[in-house]
């Protein structure tokens, strides 16, 4: 069975971090306005953890550890989601908890870069995670950090109407029931297999030491104890290909034997490695070789597992993250399938009800920052990212930027007539220049689409054909370039029709336009 599927520019990031810090301290003092809001949750993205981490050291987010024996290391431990709960601009998107909880197969979301999956994903962790001292022992869950957070936002009036934490018995009976199985593809390297190995047995130890509370246990039988052992370590030499495609799925299996319950499993940003693959010079046989090594990770874990995978929460910037996602998982897509949009955009809504909190009237923001919209929906969806930076800095600027920014395409824009148009007409101020249309039909095997881009942007071979040109611009679509401009793509087979969101996303066309002229 296949994959389902149903079918910068910005003004120096750590400046605004600083200014982010200096404004939360400062409001978190003021009273806030309260108003119920429903859905979004304010957005700190993995790469948004590196800006501040440069800055202010210490306050970076971190995951909280499941093996950390300190529950109150407040500055330490602030993952993601936790910066949201605290921030002034967070939109509760627990509802999300819901409906993945109503799940039977993994799910894999692919949204752009900062429509908040990662900190969706900080948030099923912080719900579901079992937490354990560093014997191993259960921290009694009623009195867990994970559990005041949650049960925070109710006493803080700023949840949803629809918040889980209103049915407080479901919360009892479901919080804290998993342990957890979390990875980031995020900084996989790719130059060669041979560093792709080393870095992806970091990555295993990683995850595998957060777990290192099992080496004490006496419910593993010591060929337990020995393997758990050789994964922890990240400098193990005798760790083959095998055991490492092999070091998820035996996770679970003794996190299973452990705690008697399946895992809660996270993958986080499938697709980093595949998007610096498609502008990497590699042989194909190497990234053949690596894609390979992901996938039977993913398969060892999803589908040749005993142990139960209870549920699993993959994502990742475009669909190219299906080549390496089992088999087995849901793809949902950001605009294109509804019942997962609302948690990670911001509606009209919402964007009204933070405007009121911080009593800003800028109308302009509209035009600045919403335009995503899905295939059948009349709702526009803002960048919340965005909208957040605005709110915080008062200033409509460039904030967001892409997985893959404009200079990607730079060779591409100097040999490819349809790219340079594409990017040219964005810039103009009529609207219907800066409509695409592609014909169709553009179904291919995602693999075949990946090999398709990976000429174009490593080879710079010019987007000529019907085919190349749909590619290239749903390309641009899921990284959040352009967005829906008819619901014509109901039926995959036909032309379609996309146009940029807004005009963040013009400026961003503009500037780049404007530096290749010079
Ligand atoms: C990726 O690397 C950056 C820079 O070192 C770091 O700040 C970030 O936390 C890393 N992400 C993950 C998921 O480890
Ligand atoms: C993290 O920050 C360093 C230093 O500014 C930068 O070189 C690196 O590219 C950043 N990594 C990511 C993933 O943004
Ligand atoms: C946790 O709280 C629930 C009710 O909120 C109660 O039924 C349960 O006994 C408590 N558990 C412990 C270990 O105190
Ligand atoms: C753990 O040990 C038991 C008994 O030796 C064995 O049956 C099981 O396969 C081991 N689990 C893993 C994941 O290796
Ligand atoms: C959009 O509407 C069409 C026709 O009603 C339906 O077949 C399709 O599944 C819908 N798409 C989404 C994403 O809801
Ligand atoms: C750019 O705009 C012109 C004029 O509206 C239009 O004819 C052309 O098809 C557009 N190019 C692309 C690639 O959409």
């Amino acid at each position: 069975m296949g994959i389902s599927s149903k079918n910068t520019e910005s003004f120096g990031r750590p400046l605004n971090w600083l200014v982010f810090q200096l404004m939360t301290s400062l409001l978190i003092t003021t009273v806030s306005k309260t108003c119920e809001t429903e859905g979004w949750l304010d957005l700190l993205e993995s790469s948004e953890e590196n800006d501040s981490s440069n800055l202010v050291a210490g306050s970076a987010p971190r995951p909280l550890f499941a093996a950390s024996p300190k529950h109150s290391t407040k500055t330490l431990d602030k993952n993601p989601f936790i910066q949201a709960v605290e921030s002034k601009y967070f939109v509760d998107k627990t509802p999300m908890i819901i409906f993945f909880h109503q799940q039977t197969k993994p799910i894999l979301v692919t949204a752009p870069r900062y429509f908040g999956k990662t900190t969706n994903l900080y948030m099923l962790r912080n719900f579901y995670e079992i937490l354990v001292d560093e014997s191993g022992v259960e921290v009694d869950k009623n009195h867990t950090e994970n559990r005041a957070l949650f049960a925070g936002l109710v006493k803080r009036k700023r949840a949803s109407k629809k918040t889980i934490f209103r049915d407080e018995k479901w919360c009892d009976e479901q919080m804290a029931t998993h342990p957890v199985l979390h990875y980031s593809f995020e900084n996989l390297t790719i130059s060669r297999v041979m560093n792709f190995l080393k870095s992806f047995q970091q990555l295993t130890a990683r995850v595998c030491k957060e777990h290192s509370y099992l080496l004490k246990s006496d419910r593993l039988s010591p060929a337990n104890i020995t393997l758990l052992r050789s994964y922890c370590d990240a400098s193990a030499s005798g760790v083959t290909r095998q055991g490492l495609c092999a070091s998820g799925r035996d996770m679970s299996a003794l996190l299973a034997a452990f705690f008697g319950r399946p895992s809660l499993v996270l993958l986080d940003e499938l697709d980093a490695p595949i998007l610096r693959l498609l502008t990497n010079s590699i042989p194909d046989a190497e990234m053949r070789e690596i894609l390979a090594i992901l996938k039977e990770f993913s398969t060892e874990l999803f589908i040749n597992n005993p142990a139960v995978v209870d549920r699993a929460f993959l994502t990742g910037n475009t669909e190219l993250s299906t080549i390496v996602a089992p088999s087995n998982a849901v793809h949902l897509r950001f605009t294109q399938d509804e019942e997962i949009t609302p948690f990670f955009g911001f509606s009209e809504w919402e964007m009204d009800n933070l405007i009121r909190d911080s009593e800003l009237h800028d109308r302009d923001i509209r035009k600045y920052y919403d335009g995503y919209r899905g295939q059948n929906s009349s709702e526009w969806v803002y960048n919340p990212y965005s909208l957040r930076h605005h709110l915080i800095r008062q200033y409509n600027g460039v904030y967001w930027s892409s997985a893959l920014p404009l200079e990607t395409f730079t060779a591409l824009y100097k040999n490819s007539e349809f790219v340079r148009e594409i990017f040219e007409n964005a810039t103009k101020t009529d609207a219907t220049e800066k409509e695409i249309k592609v014909l169709g039909p553009h179904i291919f095997p995602v693999e075949e689409k990946m090999a398709m881009l990976r000429e174009m942007l490593a080879k710079a071979k010019p987007v000529t054909s019907i085919a190349q040109k749909a590619v290239f611009v749903d390309f641009l679509y899921q990284l959040g370039y352009l967005t829906d401009k008819t619901q014509s793509r109901t039926k995959p087979d036909r032309d379609f029709l996309v146009i940029i969101p807004n005009k963040e996303v013009t400026e961003i066309f503009r500037q780049y336009c404007q530096k290749m002229k010079a």
